[in-house]
């Protein structure tokens, strides 16, 4: 039997990564106020998102999972939305067209404000400060102000989140999304690059389609699936206290006891908060979102079994995804074990991939980046070891922004350390701007392609081998 839980359990456990407020009164009033604020999302949208996990799980489905490292308060502006939305639907146009399976879509987005520090605090010219944790929890400036921590700032984010999730949902289902504007996706600057060259031409095969379509009959007017997409918000749940102020029983169910966290569609446990034992996993357990798992180096085949007890323990599929981040040229020492596991043991997980966390670099220049070719590597490593085991790589998790930033090295448009200075805008990681973004998603699909017709064939030879025998 487990332990009782409730949304404020986590409160009796060890947790790592708190901030130190200065006030703990003015935290204790804001997090109050914040119990009686609306829901950010339904109970019922997060079932549905579970269902279309389960989907991937069983293989039909791709999860694409992708957004800023850390939103900020500053970069809050209606043109970084619509251009990450843009540059978001384009990657699943081109995984779906390639893949030939749904996409199902979900931003880091929306909610996506704590930051879990390897060092409590930072030091710059002999002057020690408290590490930058996040918009939610203090600002980036370094100064002895900014770098308290400030309750005020739950509210601010929890507004943000509102605003920007409200925006996602007029663009998802008012019209934005609509098949028929897939060229208006391609945004200029990215027109003239190889992988907006590619997309230019995916995008004229799918409008012929959509033209044939038309005169037989079926269009975006009277097929919805057409004319609006399903977008999902996710978000790693670090700042308990938030999260535990947004926790709440599904009002639509009557006499329901479950609990949904409302702050955002998907929570996620980070590397460096998932001990077992700890607040972060005590949390999660008992939310019937859908939830991930950041798998790291450190993971090991009986600490995830011990995880995926306590945080599925019902194996219930779509529940559980577990986003592998292990670093380019070391997938190989350690995820073909924990697939072992999990399959061994018949747990129903989605495996996705995580290439940005596992390949953070300091460039000499100082800036802190990723190199395209490692990300790509990293992705490449997982869907070859999906195949030696015969599981399904079911999804990739990235940083990426629809900006046209200076943030991670190469790319078809090569971007060289000397260039990371000149749009260099992260609030933490480095993300993959628009045009790599683009180009990852057109290699993925290249893989995914490749997969759908080795399968196909295998389908078609297996009967002939069969009427030969
Ligand atoms: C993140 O996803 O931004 C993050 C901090 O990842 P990880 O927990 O995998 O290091
Ligand atoms: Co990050």
């Amino acid at each position: 039997m487990a332990a009782p839980w409730s949304p404020s359990s986590w409160r009796t456990k060890p947790i790592l990564q708190v901030p130190e407020y200065p006030d703990p009164d003015l935290l204790q009033d804001i997090e109050k106020q914040m119990r009686s604020f609306p829901p950010l999302v339904f109970a019922g949208e997060a079932r549905k998102l579970k269902a279309k996990l389960a989907e991937v799980a069983a293989g039909k489905a791709f999860l694409l999972q992708g957004g800023d490292c850390a939103e900020s308060f500053m970069e809050h502006h209606p043109d970084n939305i619509r251009d990450f939305f843009r540059v978001f639907l384009q990657m699943a146009v081109v995984l779906t067209f390639a893949g030939g399976k749904p996409v199902v879509k979900i931003g880091r987005v929306a909610g996506q404000f704590a930051k879990p520090r390897s060092d409590e605090t930072e030091t710059r010219n002999g002057v020690t400060l408290p590490s930058y944790r996040g918009d939610i929890i203090n600002g980036i400036e370094f100064t002895e102000e900014d770098r308290l921590p400030d309750p005020r700032r739950l509210l601010k984010a929890y507004r943000q989140s509102a605003a920007t999730l409200n925006l996602l949902r007029a663009f998802a289902q008012g019209g934005y999304a609509n098949l028929e504007h897939v060229h208006e996706w391609n945004m200029d600057f990215i027109k003239d690059s190889p992988a907006g060259g590619k997309y230019e031409e995916l995008a004229n095969r799918i409008s012929e389609s959509l033209k044939f379509m038309r005169a037989c009959g079926i269009s975006p007017e009277n097929t919805p699936q057409l004319q609006q997409t399903s977008f999902f918000t996710s978000h790693e749940a670090l700042l308990l206290g938030y999260e535990e102020a947004l926790t709440r029983i599904d009002s639509t169910r009557p006499g329901s006891h479950e609990w949904y966290a409302t702050s955002g569609h998907f929570l996620w446990v980070g590397d460096r908060t998932r001990q077992p034992d700890h607040a972060h996993v005590e949390y999660l357990r008992g939310i019937r979102n859908p939830i991930g798992l950041k798998c790291g180096p450190s993971s090991t085949p009986d600490g995830l079994l011990q995880l995926i007890d306590k945080l599925n323990p019902e194996n219930e599929p779509g529940r559980l995804t577990l986003i592998c981040r292990f670093g380019a040229g070391r997938s190989e020492k350690h995820l073909p074990g924990l697939i072992r596991a999990v399959e061994r043991e018949g747990r129903q997980v989605v495996w996705s991939c995580d290439p940005m966390h596992g390949n953070t670099t300091k460039a000499e220049t100082g800036y802190k980046t990723r190199a395209f070719n490692a990300i790509l590597q990293e992705v490449n490593e997982f869907f070859d070891i999906h195949r030696a085991e015969g599981t399904y790589p079911g999804g990739v998790h990235v940083e990426m922004t629809g900006k046209d930033v200076t943030e991670c090295t190469g790319g078809a448009r090569l971007i060289t350390d000397q260039d990371l200075s000149s749009r260099y805008h992260t609030h933490c990681d480095p993300r993959l701007n628009a045009d790599q973004a683009l180009e990852l998603a057109f290699a993925i699909a290249e893989r995914l392609k490749r997969e759908r017709d080795e399968k196909d064939a295998a389908v078609i030879t297996v009967p002939l081998s069969a009427g030969q025998a």
